[in-house]
Order: C-alpha cells, then sequence, then structure tokens
C-alpha cells in the first residue's frame, strides 16, 4: 500500500484528511512542527518537520508516493524549491489552494496561491488543485464572542457566502489521493448554499440553542477584531474581498464535492453541530 505524506496534518482541513486516510486503513505520515502535541489516531506516523526547512521535508518525504500539501506560508518564495522536492520523491499530489487562484485580483492571498501552483505545475508530478471559497471554520472565529454575550461584532453583514465543512474538502482530497481521473483538475469548490454574515450567526444560535445576532461595526473597528486573529495583510484581504462582493447577489454554490465523492456537501448547520463544543454550552 502507498504512503502518503500530510501537511498541515494538524489544521482544519489536514487533520481531516488524516482521519478518513485512516478510516480506509491506508498508511499515513503526518508533517507536524511538534509532533507531540498533534493529536492525531492513533497509527498515524507522526514526523517532525517545518517547510521552511527543506531538509525536514525531504526527510519526511522517504517512502511516500502521494502528498497532501496545505500552504501555510505568508510567502511563496520557496514554492519552487518544495514543489521540486516531493516531485522528487513522490507521484501524486494534492494542493488545498484557494478560489483566490483563480481570481484576477493582486491581493497577497491570491499571489501567493497562484505562485504555489504555477510552481506545483512545472513538475512532473500528478497534481490535483482543491480551489475552496470560505471555509466554515472562519467562524469559529466568532466563538469568543458567542460565548461571551452572543453578539458578534464585525463588518459587511449582509455579503453572502458558500462556506465549506473542512471534512467535504478531505474527501475531495482523499478521493483524489486515491484513485483515478483527477489528474489536473482544479476543482472549485463550496458548501451547500450562500448565507449571509448575519444568517451565519443566527444560524449558530439556532443549532446550539442559545441567542446570537449579528451587530454590524465600522470596517476599521472589524479589523482590530480580526488582528487579533490573523496578520494584517490577510485582514485587509479578507475586507478588500468582503467590500468587492457587498451589493452582490450570492454566488451560486458548485455541486463539486458531490460530482467527485458521490455525496452532496455538508449544510453550514451542521458543521456547527460538529463544533458546537466550540462555540459553547447551550442556555439552560
Ligand atoms: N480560511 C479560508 O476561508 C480559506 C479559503 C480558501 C483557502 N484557504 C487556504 O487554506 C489553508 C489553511 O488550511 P487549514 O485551515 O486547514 O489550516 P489551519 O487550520 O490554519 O492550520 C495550519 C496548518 O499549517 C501547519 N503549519 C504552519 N506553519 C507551518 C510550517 N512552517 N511548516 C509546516 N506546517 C506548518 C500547522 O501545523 P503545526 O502548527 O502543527 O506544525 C497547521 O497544521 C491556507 O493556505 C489558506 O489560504 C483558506
Amino acid at each position: 500500500m502507498t504512503m502518503t505524506l500530510v501537511l498541515g496534518a494538524t489544521g482544519n482541513v489536514g487533520r481531516q484528511v488524516v482521519v478518513q486516510l485512516t478510516e480506509r486503513g491506508l498508511p499515513v505520515r503526518a508533517l507536524a512542527r511538534r509532533p507531540e502535541q498533534a493529536n492525531l489516531p492513533g497509527g498515524v506516523e507522526v514526523v517532525p518537520g517545518d517547510l521552511s526547512d527543506v531538509d525536514s521535508l525531504r526527510a519526511a518525504l522517504r517512502g511516500v508516493d502521494s502528498v497532501f500539501l496545505m500552504w501555510p506560508l505568508i510567502s511563496a518564495d520557496p514554492a519552487q524549491e518544495i514543489a521540486d522536492t516531493i516531485a522528487g520523491s513522490a507521484r501524486r499530489l494534492v494542493l488545498l489552494s484557494s478560489a483566490a487562484a483563480r481570481s484576477d485580483s493582486d491581493d497577497a492571498i491570491s499571489q501567493v496561491h497562484r505562485s504555489v501552483e504555477k510552481a506545483i505545475e512545472r513538475t512532473s508530478l500528478e497534481w490535483t488543485f482543491l480551489q475552496p471559497h470560505g471555509f466554515a471554520a472562519n467562524t469559529l472565529g466568532w466563538a469568543s464572542q458567542v460565548r461571551e454575550d452572543g453578539v458578534v461584532r464585525g463588518a459587511y453583514g449582509p455579503v453572502y457566502s458558500t462556506l465549506i465543512h473542512e471534512a467535504d474538502m478531505a474527501a475531495v482530497a482523499v478521493t483524489a489521493l486515491t484513485s483515478d481521473g483527477h489528474v489536473g483538475a482544479k476543482y472549485d469548490l463550496t458548501g451547500a448554499a450562500a448565507l449571509t454574515q448575519v444568517e451565519q450567526v443566527r444560524v449558530i444560535g439556532e443549532v446550539i440553542g442559545r441567542q446570537t445576532r449579528w451587530e454590524e461595526v465600522s470596517r476599521e473597528a472589524a479589523r482590530e477584531l480580526l488582528l487579533e486573529r490573523i496578520p494584517a495583510k490577510y485582514a485587509d484581504a479578507m475586507l478588500d474581498a468582503f467590500a468587492r462582493l457587498a451589493g452582490r447577489e450570492p454566488d451560486r454554490p458548485t455541486t463539486t464535492v458531490e460530482d467527485v465523492t458521490g455525496v452532496p456537501a455538508r449544510t453550514f448547520a451542521q458543521w456547527v453541530a460538529d463544533h458546537a463544543a466550540e462555540f459553547g454550552p447551550a442556555e439552560r
């Protein structure tokens, strides 16, 4: 059986890729910067490594046939060296990229993902790119406000997004890693439906059984809240993306998850149910 190396194995999507490969009885090696804290399923080989240290990646690639790669670095500068190093050992690669890679925008997120994709396209790897839109997991950034008083403060509340469950992205990745017919595909991935941010907050409250509501604040105040969680250039790119979408009709969700895996994408309510504990206990 072929060995798959999973990068970002402690993150939202990579952890699910590890779980789903393990459930299929397939050998998995996970790369983590702090293996002792990785908390991955038993039977998974966890090796120390850092994408900024190509030697550690080379060591982790020994005996590996397939790779799940996500890009955690702010810069794409080492992308070609990393892509060539992977191509030196493995045959197949699934990249967690972003729908931003397809946009014509020059923001930081789009540029990094486009550069990483181009670096991989220059190798001999049999690649598949996952190009998801917003992750449902982004709303965990609201968890402390939900736990505090149920009031979520942010900008651009009426803007729609088609939030996707990490388990659905992982299911597409595992299908592409383990079956033929996905080489050269760039999968446009969304969740089941478009919801505004205001509606997302309402769904969280309904599913966890607490009063929740959206409170619109200025872009500047929203930026300050985002800076508690993410670097400034990502916060600005995110707010710019919301600004571009303001006043627009919702994008139609894609059917890619179902087309690839045979199972429809999970709803946002399902995602909240899977993460209810992180939003705090229900009111009595
Ligand atoms: N959020 C969205 O809406 C969205 C939409 C489209 C695309 N994306 C893309 O999805 C990716 C994020 O995926 P995610 O949410 O699954 O990840 P995540 O939960 O943010 O986790 C980050 C992962 O990266 C690993 N990591 C960080 N620095 C590393 C390094 N120097 N070397 C090796 N590993 C490192 C971390 O592992 P350790 O700390 O354990 O080592 C962790 O497993 C990003 O590339 C993002 O641009 C996100």
